[in-house]
C-alpha cells in the first residue's frame, strides 16, 4: 500500500475510534469518511451527510449528491481523479447545518485529509465549507471564481461553488452550478 493511502486509512480508523468524543456520532458507524483516490488532482468539499449518506455511509449520494455525480459525469470529469468530503462527518438531526463548535470539531480530521490529498485544486460546495478558507466573502459574489490562498502554510487554490442542494431549489442557481463546474474542466485541461 502507498504511504498516502495508509496514512489515509490510518486517519480514517482514528477518527472511528475517536466517536465518543466527537459532536452527533454515537457509534463509530455514524462516521462517513471522504472517499476517493488519495492521489486526487481536485477535492471538493461539502457540508455534512444526509439520510442516505449515513445509511450508504458514503458522501454525497443523497438527492443533492446525484445531482453532483451528473453533472461530474456530463462534464466528462474522471471521477478516479477526485475525492469527496465534508466538514463534518456526521449526518446532524433533521439535516440542520452544522454549527461552529461541531465544524471546530471535525476540524484536525478535515486539514490531515486535505494535507493527505494536497489536491491542486479545491472546491467548496456551499457557504459553511468555503467559509473554512474564505471567512469574509459571500458565495453569490466569488462562487466560479479560483482564490489563490495562503492556508496553513501553504498556497491552495481554492474553488467556492454553491450547494448542489440550492442548485436543487432553482434554475437559476443550478445553471450557475453547472457553468461553475465547467471552469474545473478548463483549469484541468
Ligand atoms: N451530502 C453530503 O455528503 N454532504 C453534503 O454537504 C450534502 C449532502
Amino acid at each position: 500500500m502507498s504511504l498516502l493511502k495508509d496514512r489515509l486509512q490510518k486517519l480514517n480508523s482514528k477518527l472511528e475510534a475517536s466517536y465518543l468524543d466527537l459532536p452527533l456520532a454515537t457509534k463509530a458507524s455514524d462516521i462517513i469518511p471522504g472517499e476517493g483516490t488519495v492521489h486526487a488532482t481536485v477535492m471538493l468539499i461539502g457540508e455534512a451527510p444526509g439520510a442516505l449518506e449515513a445509511i450508504e455511509r458514503r458522501p454525497f449520494v443523497g438527492r443533492s449528491g446525484q445531482l453532483l455525480r451528473k453533472v461530474i459525469t456530463q462534464l466528462g470529469l474522471d471521477f478516479s481523479d477526485l475525492y469527496i468530503s465534508n466538514i463534518i462527518k456526521v449526518r446532524p438531526p433533521e439535516n440542520r447545518d452544522p454549527s461552529k463548535k461541531e465544524i471546530e470539531s471535525y476540524k484536525l480530521f478535515l486539514d490531515e485529509e486535505i494535507e493527505i490529498i494536497d489536491p491542486l485544486l479545491i472546491i467548496t460546495l456551499g457557504r459553511l465549507s468555503m467559509n473554512k478558507f474564505l471567512p469574509k466573502v459571500k458565495i453569490s459574489q466569488v462562487h466560479g471564481q479560483i482564490h489563490d490562498i495562503e492556508w496553513n502554510g501553504k498556497m491552495r487554490k481554492i474553488l467556492p461553488m454553491y450547494h448542489p442542494a440550492a442548485a436543487l431549489r432553482g434554475t437559476k442557481v443550478k445553471n450557475m452550478f453547472i457553468d461553475d463546474f465547467s471552469r474545473v474542466k478548463e483549469y484541468i485541461n
